[in-house]
């Protein structure tokens, strides 16, 4: 990679972001497609961020995707954010437009892209339950709606904040015939809800330190497919169960690859390739 004077700049802001791998899947896509682009990682502690969004201006930096803490707290410092960012309340994606600052969530359409091209899952007229409330959930939520699925059940520990969602997303959503329900975690051992679900999306942090939501495996249609988001491990605690079970299975590694090639369009225009960027990551993930 040869950096000119003309070389624009992209990266991530995160707190911290050392563990992030959009550098090097980034990185790898600008060189495969030969672009005069960097993609670097900025370090950005939360009580900087106003001051790091402002000097995406300031700088001329052409975009950057924003990570946690901050996806939720950058939406006040945009100029505007597009439908999906402001449904789910987080940005994952800023593009500078000269000068005015575009929010996008990628999340969002990210996941439904990895169902379709690698699980071969069309959502559309599906019933889906989705474990957590949080705001990787807000996102996968709104990505299902959009390519209408028929029924989603939100199943989280906290019922609370899965009805809050509820109200928010049947408001947003009403031109469209779409159920959505609240339920508690112990739905998920109920076998009259597992036995006509299509897809069970885990959106909690539980696989990133090792635990899994208390799923009744054998009570599903063996013709489910079970996903989670978490990408390392690849196959997470929940995953392990549902394969046991004989369950199709969906990791979190396509959503984190189309949820960048898609960031990578809205700053390039460029189609992102695949393949390099799964390719990058393969030595990071498997050792
Ligand atoms: P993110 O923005 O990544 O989705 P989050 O907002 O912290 O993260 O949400 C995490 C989700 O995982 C929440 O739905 C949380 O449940 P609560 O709403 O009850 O807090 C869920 N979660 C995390 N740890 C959990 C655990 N040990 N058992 C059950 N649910 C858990």
């Amino acid at each position: 990679m040869k950096v000119t004077g003309e070389t624009k700049v992209i990266g991530i802001f995160g707190y911290p972001v050392s563990h992030s791998l959009s550098p090097l899947m980034q990185n790898a896509a600008i060189e495969a497609l030969g672009l005069n682009y960097i993609y670097i990682p900025f370090e950005v502690k939360p009580e900087e961020l106003e001051r790091a969004v402002n000097g995406i201006r300031a700088l001329g930096i052409t975009g950057v995707n924003v990570t946690v803490p901050h996806k939720e707290a950058v939406i006040p410092f945009l100029d505007e954010a597009d439908e999906d960012a402001k449904l789910i309340g987080a940005a994952n994606t800023i593009l500078n437009k000269n000068g005015r600052l575009i929010g996008y969530n990628t999340d969002s359409p990210g996941y439904i892209r990895s169902l379709r091209e690698d699980a071969g899952f069309d959502p559309k007229g599906k019933s889906i339950i989705v474990i957590g409330a949080g705001g990787a959930a807000m996102g996968i939520i709104a990505g299902l709606f959009s390519h209408d699925a028929s029924e989603i059940i939100m199943a989280n520990r906290t019922i609370e904040k899965a009805e809050q969602i509820r109200v928010n997303y049947t408001e947003r959503y009403r031109h469209k015939s779409i159920q959505i329900k609240t339920a508690p975690l112990s739905y998920l051992k109920d076998p009259r809800i597992l036995s006509s679900v299509d897809l069970i999306v885990n959106t909690t942090s539980m696989g990133l330190e090792g635990m899994a939501p208390d799923v009744d495996f054998a009570s599903t249609s063996p013709h489910v497919l079970i996903s989670d988001i978490v990408y390392k491990p690849a196959v997470t605690p929940f995953l392990k169960q549902a394969q046991d079970a004989g369950r199709k299975t969906l990791g979190g590694l396509g959503m984190l690859i189309y949820q960048g090639a898609i960031s990578l369009e809205i700053w390039t225009s460029q189609k992102a390739p695949i393949d390099v960027m799964k390719n990058s990551l393969m030595p990071f993930l498997t050792r």
